[in-house]
C-alpha cells in the first residue's frame, strides 16, 4: 500500500485525477469503479474540467459505481444515480449504457445485487477502483463488523453512517436504512485501487485503516493486503497517523 500525503484537498484531488487520466490514456476502454460522497465532488469537477479542455476522454470506458440506497430510483434527488448523473456523467462523453449502478429500486434488491456482481465479472472486472472512506472506516457501504470477503449484497447502514449522510437530505427526510453495495472481495479484485480521503473528520478512519490491524472493525484496513492500492490524503486526513514520517509529503 502506497500512501501519498498532499498539502491540501486540491492537490490530493489533482493527484487522483492525474492517475485516472494516465490509466485511461494507457487503456481507453478501462473499467472504472466509481464512488459517491462529498469527497468525490471536487474530483468529478476536476475530471469534467480536464474533459472540456481535451485532456481526457471516457468514450471507450465503462463504469460501475460502488453502491445505491435501497428503495431509491434513479430520479430520486438523493439517489447515487442522480448524484453521478448530475456531477459527472451528464458532462463527459461516456457512451449510452456504459455507466452502471446497483438497482436500489428493484423489488428484489438481493437478486439485483447478484446480477450486479455478475455484470462486473462479465465486463472483465474493475481496472481502477476509486474509493472514499466513511468516518467509521467503511468503503462503499461495507460497514464495520461485516465479512472481509463479501460480494455485492444488501447492507444495513450503521447509525453513524446514516447520521453522517443526513447532510445530503432535507430536515424532514432521513437516509434509507439499507443499501446495495459492492463487497470487499469485489473491491479487492480490482486491479488497482485509489482511496481519496480529505479533511479532519476522516483522520481517525485513516489512522485505523492504515496503521491498525486488518480487521472487520475497520473495513478499509483490508486494503493493506491489496497488491496495488494507493491512499491519497490531504494533511488534515493524515493528521492522526502515528507514523507520519513514513508517509512523507508527496
Ligand atoms: C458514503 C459512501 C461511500 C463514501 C463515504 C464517505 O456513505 N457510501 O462510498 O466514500 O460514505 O462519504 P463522504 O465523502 O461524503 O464523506
Amino acid at each position: 500500500m502506497r500512501v501519498r500525503v498532499l498539502p491540501d484537498e486540491a492537490s490530493a484531488v489533482a493527484l487522483v485525477a492525474d492517475r485516472l487520466c494516465e490509466i485511461l490514456a494507457a487503456k481507453p476502454d478501462s473499467v472504472l469503479g466509481l464512488a459517491t460522497g462529498g469527497t468525490m465532488e471536487p474530483l468529478y469537477a476536476e475530471l469534467v474540467t480536464r474533459f472540456r479542455s481535451g485532456h481526457v476522454s471516457f468514450a471507450q470506458a465503462k463504469s460501475f459505481n460502488l453502491d445505491e440506497y435501497v428503495g431509491m430510483g434513479p430520479d430520486h434527488p438523493q439517489s447515487y444515480h442522480h448524484f453521478m448523473q448530475r456531477r459527472f456523467f451528464d458532462h463527459v462523453d461516456f457512451q449510452p449504457g456504459a455507466n452502471h449502478l446497483p438497482d436500489g429500486a428493484s423489488p428484489d434488491p438481493a437478486q439485483a445485487a447478484d446480477a450486479y456482481e455478475a455484470s462486473i465479472r462479465d465486463a472483465g472486472g474493475i481496472d481502477l477502483q476509486i474509493l472514499g472512506i466513511g468516518r467509521n472506516g467503511h468503503i462503499g457501504f461495507n460497514e464495520p463488523h461485516g465479512s472481509l470477503c463479501s460480494r455485492t449484497r444488501v447492507e444495513t447502514l450503521a447509525p453513524s453512517t446514516r447520521e453522517a449522510n443526513q447532510r445530503f437530505f432535507s430536515e424532514d427526510q432521513t437516509p434509507p436504512r439499507q443499501a446495495v453495495t459492492v463487497g470487499l472481495a469485489t473491491i479487492m479484485d480490482a486491479r488497482r485501487v485509489i482511496l481519496l480521503a480529505t479533511g479532519q473528520d476522516k483522520n481517525w478512519a485513516v489512522h485505523a485503516a492504515l496503521e491498525g490491524p486488518v480487521s472487520t472493525r475497520t473495513p478499509a484496513s483490508v486494503l493493506q493486503t491489496h497488491p496495488d492500492a494507493t491512499i491519497v490524503l490531504d494533511r488534515m486526513a493524515a493528521s492522526a497517523l502515528e507514523f507520519e514520517d513514513r508517509h512523507a509529503l508527496a
